[in-house]
């Protein structure tokens, strides 16, 4: 079946997955993209396996209902903890961010990665498992108040810096080589990080992987939207103004934001 003026759906707890959807309109600018955060539930990085998979298949039965030809998991969370336990249930490409990063951390002649993540992400032990296969250690830290700082558009000064430094030395003291952004939150701060001396060759960002993984499906598949217009829609089940408001400095404006899967009710 011909599949390629379908829309392709983005999910992430927050702004974080904004960090994706970057990546992706470069690689695939003429695609319909359909945005989705969590902002209701966010974080999700302190949820259990059960909570995230309740989030997960609400997000994916909603993008069901959108017709969608692939879904990009933006959220390393849930990326490492749930999308292997559910994609057979769903009828469409899943693709998380996890393979395609790790794969791109072992083209590199290495010792040593860092991996800055959640606590979720940590816990699942999803990188580490693929990259040390390929005899490169990972040194993992779980960075729960980076989250919360991205969310709030408190990206750069004294107070993320202080956060930051707490984070990273461990890795350093470890003599990493190369920094894993394993969390889509973080790398709106690379600024951050760049001022405490890190340069960009430093870091890798699994968004940039995806990316190009969901390039290559849609070429494989022949169901690239050639004639597409680009159209992006945003939906958030929180706060639309304020999702409106802090992707401005992570993604300019957004001119319409609506709301789904917003009851509060809804367990997770
Ligand atoms: N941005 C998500 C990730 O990549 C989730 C962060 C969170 O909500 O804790 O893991």
């Amino acid at each position: 079946m011909m599949k390629n003026n379908n829309p392709i759906g983005v999910f992430d707890s927050g702004v974080g997955g904004l960090s994706v959807l970057k990546e992706l309109i470069k690689a695939l600018p003429d695609e319909h993209y359909i945005y989705f955060g969590d902002t209701l539930r966010v974080p999700y990085g302190d949820k259990s396996t059960e909570e995230l998979l309740v989030c997960t298949r609400r997000i994916l039965d909603y993008f069901k209902t959108r017709d969608v030809k692939a879904v990009v998991v933006a959220c390393n969370t849930c990326s490492a903890n749930t999308i292997e336990l559910v994609k057979d249930e769903y009828d469409f490409e899943i693709l998380g961010l996890i393979e395609p990063a790790a794969k791109y951390v072992c083209s590199f002649n290495i010792k040593s990665v860092g991996l800055i993540a959640t606590n979720a992400t940590v816990k699942s032990n999803a990188y580490k498992k693929l990259i040390e296969k390929n005899g490169i250690n990972v040194f993992q830290q779980s960075c729960p108040k980076l989250v919360k700082y991205v969310e709030s558009g408190n990206i750069q000064g004294q107070e993320i810096t202080e956060v930051l430094k707490e984070y990273l030395q461990p890795l350093f003291d470890n003599n990493i080589e190369k920094l894993i952004l394993g969390c889509t939150h973080y790398p709106f701060l690379v600024p951050a990080m760049n001022e405490m001396g890190i340069e960009n060759e430093f870091f890798i960002n699994p968004a940039v992987c995806v990316a190009a993984k969901t390039k290559e499906f849609l070429i494989d598949k022949k169901w690239l939207n050639r004639n597409g217009k680009g159209i992006r829609e945003f939906y958030v089940s929180g706060d639309t103004d304020e999702f409106k408001q802090n992707s401005k400095l992570f993604f300019g404006d957004i001119a319409e934001v609506k709301n789904v899967l917003s009851q509060e009710g809804l367990k997770c």
